[in-house]
């Protein structure tokens, strides 16, 4: 069994690898079917666009079946454990993908994916849980190969965030963090104080860019962290915040601080591209001339996913093994 729960496995190399294999799905080089006579459960316990679809699409393309449910669509919503559920799925499937967040009602994000892992024995792709997004981050970063070519690591990333859903929401900080330090990357990570990230992330990314040479730095102020940057990284504010809760409060009071627009963008450098991995409700992270503009590279992103989503699959699957096992 390999799971693929977020980089910390990965050798700096490997995840540049990674990243290459999804260049060549999307340019057509390679089009193996690794997936062949292969059922592939998708299991999401909140909502999905890109992460769904392109995981559908690229196990379709990959010669496999998908096979998709919605946690309330099974026993659980009847309070059946995970464990049989899990181990269930494990006798059925190949493989699963699964975006678990943080529910009550169904337990803890990346300990439910340990969970689900362990009794079906079948290898487990992150599909969003409480601590990473590797696969957002890695279209994020073919986003910028593609732009920049191998000269990406030289330029500066701004990134910030903040609230999504009804908790923090620090999967895509990490998981770039933890991307940047592998690969040897200039990040700058900005966020207001009170939403510092995982200790054990930071250790790890420290320790991580003493080798790989990456630069970080973590700022409080976005008007000065935008100083001359190349990419605008603007993670969600508030876009997936339910109404009523408090942080739509908390969303009104630090958005005037944090709000991309064009005073801001325009000390980021002069051809300095915007990104956000979607959904975004315009006016929140930045503004619609913003988001909408010619600088910006969300609909690259999205597009991207696609190719990642093969990429990771085929390295579980087919002869081309980069995962290690975690
Ligand atoms: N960026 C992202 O993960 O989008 P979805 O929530 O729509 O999958």
């Amino acid at each position: 069994m390999e799971n693929f729960f977020d980089f910390s496995k990965l050798k700096g190399y490997e995840l540049e690898k990674l990243i290459d294999l999804a260049s060549s799905y999307k340019s057509g080089k390679i089009k193996d079917q690794p997936l062949k006579n292969k059922n592939i459960g998708l299991l999401f316990n909140v909502p999905s666009t890109r992460t769904r679809i392109s995981f559908q699409t690229a196990i379709k393309h990959l010669g496999g079946e998908p096979l998709t449910y919605s946690a309330h669509e099974l026993q659980l919503a009847n309070k059946e454990s995970m464990k049989d559920t899990a181990t269930v799925m494990g006798k059925y499937l190949d493989g699963l993908v699964v975006r678990w967040y943080n529910m009550n009602d169904y337990g803890y994000g990346r300990n439910t994916l340990e969970e689900i892992a362990y009794n079906s024995n079948l290898p487990v792709i992150n599909a969003l849980d409480d601590k990473d997004h590797p696969c957002q981050i890695m279209a994020d970063i073919l986003t910028l190969k593609e732009k920049y070519g191998q000269n990406y690591k030289k330029k500066k990333v701004l990134f910030t965030w903040g609230y999504a859903e009804r908790k923090k929401s620090p999967g895509c900080t990490h998981s770039m963090l933890t991307a940047a330090s592998l690969l040897g990357m200039d990040l700058r990570i900005a966020h207001p104080k009170g939403f510092e990230l995982d200790e054990q992330y930071l250790s790890f990314a420290k320790q991580t860019a003493k080798e790989s040479g990456a630069n970080l730095e973590f700022s409080n102020d976005l008007d000065e962290a935008i100083e001359d940057v190349d990419v605008v990284y603007a993670k969600a504010w508030g876009s997936l915040s339910l109404p009523g809760y408090e942080e739509q409060r908390y969303k009104n009071e630090i958005r005037d601080n944090w709000l991309v627009n064009h005073e801001r963008f325009d000390r980021a450098n002069q051809d300095a591209y915007f990104i956000n991995p979607l959904p975004i409700i315009r006016g929140d992270e930045a503004i619609a001339e913003i988001i909408d503009g010619p600088r910006s590279l969300m609909y690259n992103t999205a597009e991207n996913r696609l190719h990642v989503q093969k990429a990771t699959l085929a390295s579980i699957y087919s002869k081309e093994k980069i995962l290690q096992k975690n």
